[in-house]
């Protein structure tokens, strides 16, 4: 079958099609139908099975003779050591940890929140609550206790696992200190910690309600896999919105393991046996998806890796794990490979390197430039795969089904929709455009089965943040275009989300922190152009009345809060002192417009801006910085 009969039947028949998919998942209790339209526009999938994701993510592979296999390798540059765990033993080491977890009395439905760096007991924590039916969140090492308090309070976790530290090169993250300082000021309070002690730092436990990892276990029962229904949450993910409180997405249980099943042998071509790489940290949605759930379900070998894509020790490192573990396909985010490309334009750690298994690379989590494409293309030699998708979404929205047939490579789109997303460029009414023009994309309801549902504790704003604008539709947030062939282009956000080195960030949330300085009387945080991160953000702040302390010790202290607050992960490093900032006559903050005069763009003055000459006042202070030139 070509993509286009794939894609017309799942859109025209997707009763049909789902069902046939979810015929790969071992069912506890197989669904009687694929989607429940009964709370349209809200929608589920699969809604009556009974099934449980740790089953068909490990178990069922021992059952099937996988049991020797690797399922997975940790490849730790940083620590110099690389390690497998087969399904056999990962098997175990989940029923150990999730049975440890039931006897303090985690059940299904408990929340546990998750905060550890990139090692392999990361993806067991995981799996032992899927194991459970305890619904997991997990929490990005690189932010601070304020953003791990915000979302203890949202998910209030009967149980945090974390680990004592986490490895940055160059300096240890103490994750424990973060971790009581985000209980301590958290409302909610767990119940129990589970720490897991490396042997970089070992973390001090507060007697009573932190256990450690090992002793935790002992004496046990393992536990079984409890079956769940299939719309019971697999798990919660944070993700930034326009304000300072995170968006909890929910994803579903039995529509996450059919949709996923279905990527990795159609988008990613991977069989059982197979080894397949995603280069990003657990705390992300390609972390869920492509380091834990997608490679396990399909009884692949997946790669959990600690380090950088350069420094560690250089930018031959992810050539390295590539040669030495055969990996078949490699996912990564095209701020990495700018990152290589800097430190070796001529690819040459390339060239030292084997990488015969190789067969594509997939790029997603920001707009991949063409210079970075086509650098990769020259040196790898194979497809080099743009896909677009979302934590919302949990699997592409857009991509180049490479297990179906490779369509055309056209540099600058990540290709065309995949099964069950309709989608569609809609102006600001909510028309659809022709092709080619710019708007809105949406995606015509129901999105896929895997995709949220809604969000924890927060149906309102799921239906105000996403099915309001454009009924019928889901509001992806994203601007871009369709091309005649149906190729989709995204180009840039219509919102305050920013994307950093590949990480979604709230400018809207720096925003309420720098407003919190008590010399800041108002501020506007926009997202400016790098080279290599893709965007940074940068502040602009109007210090209050009287206020006469020299701007940069203001400034510096900004950074540090917005650094203390939401973590070294939000990057913000640039800021300046302005007297006004540029609004249009009803008080909006004309943010698009600064973007346009930092990056050096062609802009037309906006006809509703209060007092045109504050631009020139932006205009100055960003050249001070380095920025505004055209
Ligand atoms: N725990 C604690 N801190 C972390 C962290 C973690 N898991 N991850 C990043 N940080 C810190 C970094 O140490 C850095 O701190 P610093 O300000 O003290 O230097 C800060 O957060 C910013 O990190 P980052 O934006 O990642 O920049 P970097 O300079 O460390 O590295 C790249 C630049 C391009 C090499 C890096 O961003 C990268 O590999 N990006 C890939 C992103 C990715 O895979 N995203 C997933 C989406 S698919
Ligand atoms: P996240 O939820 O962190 O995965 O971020 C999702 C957002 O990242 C999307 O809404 C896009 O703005 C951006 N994004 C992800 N993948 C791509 C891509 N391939 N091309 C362009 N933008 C992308």
């Amino acid at each position: 079958m070509s993509y286009a009969d794939v894609y017309r039947r799942s859109i025209t028949d997707p009763e049909g099609f789902w069902m046939e998919q979810a015929q790969a998942i071992d069912w506890v209790s197989a669904p009687s139908r694929a989607l429940f339209a009964e709370k349209a526009p809200l929608y589920e999938w699969f809604k009556d099975a009974q099934v449980n994701t740790c089953w068909n993510a490990v178990d069922r592979h021992v059952e099937a003779g996988r049991g020797e296999q690797l399922a997975i390798i940790h490849d730790s540059p940083i620590t110099h050591a690389t390690k497998g765990i087969t399904y056999r033993e990962l098997r175990d080491r989940v029923a150990s940890l999730a049975g440890a977890l039931r006897a303090k009395g985690v059940e299904k439905g408990d929340r546990v929140i998750i905060y550890m760096p990139m090692i392999p007991e990361a993806l067991e924590a995981m799996l032992a609550c899927a194991r459970l039916g305890a619904v997991h969140s997990v929490v990005f090492g690189g932010f601070a206790a304020h953003e791990l308090a915000v979302r203890i309070d949202d998910a209030k976790p009967k149980a945090i696992i974390a680990a004592s530290c986490g490895l940055e090169p160059g300096r240890v993250v103490h994750y424990k200190p973060l971790l009581d300082a985000a209980i301590d000021a958290a409302q909610h309070k767990p119940a129990f910690t589970v720490i897991f002690q490396r042997e970089q730092e070992v973390a001090k436990l507060i007697e009573d309600r932190d256990f450690a990892w090992h002793t935790f276990q002992y004496g046990v029962e393992p536990a079984e896999c409890v079956p769940v229904s299939g719309d019971h949450p697999a798990y919660v993910l944070y993700t930034s919105g326009t304000t300072g409180q995170p968006k909890g997405v929910i994803r579903p249980t039995a529509g996450h393991l059919v949709a996923l099943n279905w990527t990795m042998t159609n988008l990613y071509k991977i069989e059982a046996g197979d080894v397949f790489w995603a280069a990003s940290d657990v705390g992300w949605v390609v972390g869920h998806s492509y380091i834990c759930y997608g490679p396990l379900i399909a009884g692949a070998t997946t790669i959990v890796f600690e380090g950088k894509p350069v420094g560690t020790p250089d930018a031959g490192t992810f050539w390295r794990v590539i040669q030495n573990h055969k990996v078949k396909s490699f996912f990564t985010a095209p701020t990495a490979l700018r990152a290589i490309k800097r430190e070796d334009p001529t690819g040459a750690f390339i060239k030292e390197y084997n990488l015969k298994n190789l067969q594509a690379l997939f790029l997603a989590g920001e707009r991949a430039d063409p210079a970075t494409i086509e650098w990769a293309q020259q040196h790898l030699g194979v497809p080099v795969i743009d896909h677009w998708w979302q934590t919302e979404t949990g699997w592409a929205i857009a991509g180049n089904p490479l297990g179906i047939e490779l369509l055309p490579v056209k540099v600058g789109s990540p290709t065309v929709a995949m099964p069950g997303y309709d989608v569609q460029v809609l102006d600001e009414g909510g028309h659809p455009l022709p092709p080619g023009q710019l708007g809105a994309i949406a995606i015509k309801l129901p999105l896929p089965p895997g995709t949220l549902p809604t969000l924890w504790n927060a149906e309102e704003r799921f239906r105000k943040s996403y099915l309001t604008t454009f009924p019928g539709y889901y509001e992806t947030g994203d601007a871009g275009y369709i091309d005649e062939q149906g190729y989709v282009y995204i180009m840039a956000r219509t919102d305050d989300v920013i994307n950093v080195a590949g990480h979604r960030l709230s400018t809207g949330a720096m925003e309420e922190i720098l407003a919190s300085h008590p010399d800041v009387g108002e501020c506007a945080v926009i997202g400016v152009a790098d080279e290599l991160k893709g965007q940074l953000p940068m502040g602009f702040l109007c210090l209050n009345k009287g206020t006469n302390r020299p701007h940069a010790e203001v400034i510096k202290e900004c950074v540090a809060l917005v650094r203390d607050q939401i973590g070294p992960v939000a990057a913000f490093k640039l800021a300046c002192v302005v007297d006004r900032l540029p609004k249009t006559r009803s008080g909006k903050i004309l943010r698009a417009t600064m973007v346009k005069i930092a990056d050096g763009e062609a802009f037309k003055t906006p006809a509703t801006i209060d007092d045109p000459a504050i631009l020139d006042e932006i205009r100055s202070a960003l050249k001070t910085l380095g920025y505004a030139r055209s």
